[in-house]
């Protein structure tokens, strides 16, 4: 597992390759079989592979313009009556996702959508709910392209292991 855990970053430039519906499902699978507080799920995700949807959603933020050359861009958005702990939910969903797309020679890059930073197209979070037609009652986390990478990234390395910010005991 340390092995996945390393090679998993963030992937930016993608092949243009179809990703096959079944290694799909398995990113899919972690990510519903990833913890929530009272165990209540509040997620919903939308799966997007539309040319149109996906160039809109690259101008969501200023840090998300590579959404439209991923062949497929995963939203996690949750449902705002179901618990009060989204954000820690959805994120690390967002990491079993980052993880089983490594696990299946896949890549893909949290973009920060709720209170993001604003783009010419105004707030994040409104403008993609807009654009996918999300009801009023939920939030929109993050949008997460998903591909095969352009090119393999290096993985963590050792070094980024610092034993300095490890606390036994006390702080
Ligand atoms: C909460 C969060 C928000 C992020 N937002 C963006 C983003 O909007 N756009 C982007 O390109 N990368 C984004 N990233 C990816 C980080 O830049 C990346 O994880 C970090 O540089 C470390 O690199 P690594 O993921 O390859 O280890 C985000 C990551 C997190 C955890």
């Amino acid at each position: 597992m340390l092995e996945i855990i390393r090679q998993r970053r963030s992937v930016r430039s993608y092949l243009k390759k179809e990703i096959e519906e079944e290694k799909l499902n398995e990113v899919l699978k972690a990510a519903m079989f990833s913890p929530t507080a009272r165990n209540l799920r509040p997620w919903e995700f939308i799966v997007i592979t539309d040319e149109e949807t996906k160039k809109k959603l690259s101008s969501a933020t200023p840090y998300a313009s590579f959404a439209r050359d991923a062949p497929v861009v995963l939203v996690i958005c949750y449902d705002m009556n179901r618990g009060r702990r989204f954000k820690e939910d959805c994120s690390l969903c967002a990491e079993n996702i980052y993880l089983e797309a490594v696990n299946q020679g896949l890549g893909t890059c949290f973009i920060q959508i709720a209170e993001g930073t604003e783009a010419d197209v105004g707030n994040p979070e409104d403008y993609v709910k807009k654009v996918l037609s999300i009801p009023e009652n939920f939030r929109v986390q993050c949008l997460l392209p998903i591909g095969y990478p352009e090119k393999l990234p290096a993985p963590h390395r050792d070094e980024e292991f610092e034993e300095g910010k490890i606390h036994y005991e006390k702080f």
